[in-house]
């Protein structure tokens, strides 16, 4: 039975998954999960943080059981609102209907649609700590923390920060201690994927939530995957803002990427002229052509660069009626995160339709790029394409 005593009357009671390969559609999770649930028995009555994935409802009712019950519940706090920790409060709201659920605004919009019943509730402030049997509960805004909703909660008396999907990862751990836990490795690596395919978009709200947490006297951080994190608390803390730092976007606008392929020369003629254009204006051009060999190669490096610069432009001919497939799987790894206020504009050679610079442009625009209308000439630039390239090289400014 995975119940652990954390410390005085304070348990961890979630569901350990072994069995768990695939998460949220696209995540693996070749170590498995724990979907961590915490509780707290005070003077007044149970409080307790999260419930699991609505499948194992049954076993978590067995853990809640053997330390307290779901009559005794007076408070139940949700850090996050996603169905891997929300799944099973309407199993506990059918036990004890009296139960309130504290959690951030956002979090309690969610909750009305994700059970669909009246339920007595209260907000989470971070202005305004909470007490209750002894304890004092204080709220630290973990908003965009993978989701607009995240609030985490800080114990002074227990020196314990509960904080949601931020610094776990999915890994299954019988030990459910870190200290305990014999494959460090492989948990850091768990760690760092889980960052690098869940949080990393949000780097820009994890550095400033680092800085609010590593002001609290911590001995213990409760997340809500994987072991709880009971040594090197403040190392941890500093680890996760260096991660953060790695994938913050920087918008440099003397910085522009350009990024093209060109099967016959006609796109790379255009390319060239926009960099020769950039590079007598003193800005530092990074440049791209890709294929279907050397993309894979370059990906890393070019997302690396789209992420720092201030402006990317996208050179594509229109091929059967499109871009070419690879800029699409290139914006796959985009988020709006990291478009939001950067210039971006498309470009490129055509022969007939020509859709490839109006569909990229559409695709920057839904990734929050501010798009610079594109420029499109069918086969070789004459004295009136150059011109007109060179037109929409001024409007790049
Ligand atoms: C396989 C293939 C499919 C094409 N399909 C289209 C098309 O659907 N619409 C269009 O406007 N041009 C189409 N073209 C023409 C190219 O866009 C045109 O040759 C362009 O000049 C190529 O530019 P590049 O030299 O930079 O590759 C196609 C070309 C090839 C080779
Ligand atoms: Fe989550
Ligand atoms: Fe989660």
């Amino acid at each position: 039975m995975n119940v652990l005593e954390l410390k005085k009357n304070f348990y961890s009671i979630g569901y350990v998954d072994h069995a768990l390969k695939v998460f949220d559609v696209a995540v693996l999770t070749e170590e498995g999960t724990s979907y961590n649930s915490y509780l707290l028995k005070t003077s007044e009555g149970t409080v307790v943080w999260e419930t699991v994935k609505a499948p194992f409802v049954d076993t978590y009712l067995e853990h809640l059981q053997a330390v307290s019950s779901a009559q005794d519940i007076k408070y139940l706090f949700v850090t996050h609102t996603e169905p891997d920790h929300s799944g099973s409060i309407a199993r506990l709201l059918d036990l004890n209907p009296n139960i309130t659920i504290v959690a951030s605004t956002p979090a309690l919009t969610n909750l009305t649609h994700i059970l669909r019943r009246p339920f007595k509730q209260m907000v989470m402030n971070p202005a305004k700590p909470f007490s209750f049997g002894g304890y004092t509960f204080q709220f630290v805004s973990g908003l965009m923390l993978h989701w607009p909703d995240v609030m985490f909660t800080y114990i002074p008396e227990l020196k314990v920060l509960i904080s949601c999907d931020a610094f776990g990862g999915h890994f299954a751990s019988d030990a459910m201690l870190l200290s305990k836990e014999p494959d460090q490795k492989g948990y850091y690596e768990a760690v760092d994927y889980y960052f690098d395919h869940i949080m990393a978009p949000f780097a820009n709200f994890i550095v400033p939530a680092c800085d609010r947490v590593e002001k609290l006297d911590l001995d213990m951080i409760c997340p809500g995957h994987g072991p709880v994190i009971d040594q090197d608390v403040q190392k941890q803390i500093q680890i996760y803002r260096e991660r953060a730092k790695k994938f913050l976007p920087v918008n440099d606008s003397n910085h522009v990427t350009i990024v093209y392929a060109s099967a016959y020369g006609y796109t790379r003629t255009m390319a060239e002229y926009l960099r020769d254009r950039l590079l007598q204006d003193g800005k530092k051009v990074s440049f791209y052509e890709i294929d279907a060999i050397n993309y894979e190669k370059e990906r890393n490096a070019i997302l690396d660069d789209i992420r720092t610069s201030g402006m990317l432009l996208l050179g594509s001919p229109t091929l059967v009626g499109d871009a070419i497939s690879l800029f699409y799987e290139l914006l796959s790894h985009i988020t709006w995160t990291i478009g939001q206020g950067k210039k971006a504009s498309a470009f490129g050679d055509y022969g007939w339709s020509g859709e490839a610079v109006k569909n990229l442009s559409d695709r920057l625009t839904q990734l929050h790029f501010k798009v610079i209308p594109g420029f499109r000439y069918p086969f070789a630039l004459d004295e009136e394409g150059k011109n007109e390239l060179a037109a929409y090289y001024e409007t790049l400014k």
